[in-house]
């Protein structure tokens, strides 16, 4: 009967100590998956990420008429670099962020004005920074169908803008409210952008 209990507190305290150790040592998904030829796999779970700001008709160059509706924009980043970009200022390899382009509506159930937003999704924009994987540390994809997408070339537009007028890094801080107060103190913020 001792025996018994014996063996039975041990191999509680064993398992409690194996539970402890391999808590400690699980390291989260990384953010971003890819496939075994290096295509983006679509972040699904993207919704559950950090928000950071919605943008509604931004345009960048000449003033965009005649669409004919809103469109906003929602931008979110995964939860383990915005953890450490609150410390630093700074977006850790590894990051992730999207760009969630949404039809809008103005009227609709007892909504007469103003802009809500949509179930219609158009493309979903990703800016992946991995200095290991992205000679320029930074890469742009968009998943028009959910499936796998191609990495854009680095001649493209995203990159030449984003380049010149983010504020951190390539990253458009100046538009996200919670981030850029964090760059600032920093000091990874370019005020001139
Ligand atoms: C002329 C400038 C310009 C071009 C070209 C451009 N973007 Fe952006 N991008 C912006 C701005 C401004 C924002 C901030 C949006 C907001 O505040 O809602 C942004 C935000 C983003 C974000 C959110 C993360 C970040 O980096 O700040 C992604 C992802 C993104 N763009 C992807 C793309 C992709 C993909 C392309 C090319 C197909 C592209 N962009 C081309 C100006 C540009």
């Amino acid at each position: 009967m001792k025996y018994g209990l014996a063996f039975v507190g041990i191999g509680a305290l064993a398992t409690a100590g194996l539970g402890a150790f391999s808590y400690a040592n699980a390291k989260p998904e990384a953010a971003a998956q890819y496939t075994a030829s290096g295509a983006l796999i679509f972040p699904k779970d993207y919704r559950e990420w950090v928000f950071l700001t919605s943008g509604v008709n931004m345009t960048y160059g000449a003033p965009v008429t005649g669409m004919g509706h809103d469109m906003v924009d929602n931008v979110f980043v995964d939860p383990q670099s915005w953890q450490e970009f609150k410390q630093t200022g700074k977006w850790r390899d590894g990051t992730v962020m999207i760009k969630e382009p949404r039809m809008g509506a103005n009227e609709g159930s007892i909504s007469k004005g103003g802009t809500f937003q949509t179930e219609d999704v158009f493309g979903l924009e990703v800016h992946v920074k991995d200095s290991t994987r992205f000679k320029d540390e930074w890469a742009f994809f968009v998943h028009a169908d959910g499936q796998p997408a191609e990495a854009i070339p680095g001649d493209a537009e995203c990159y030449a803008c984003h380049k010149a007028n983010g504020a951190v890094d390539t990253t458009f801080v100046q538009f996200y409210p919670t981030a850029k107060p964090i760059a600032e103190k920093a000091g990874t913020f370019d005020a001139s952008k």
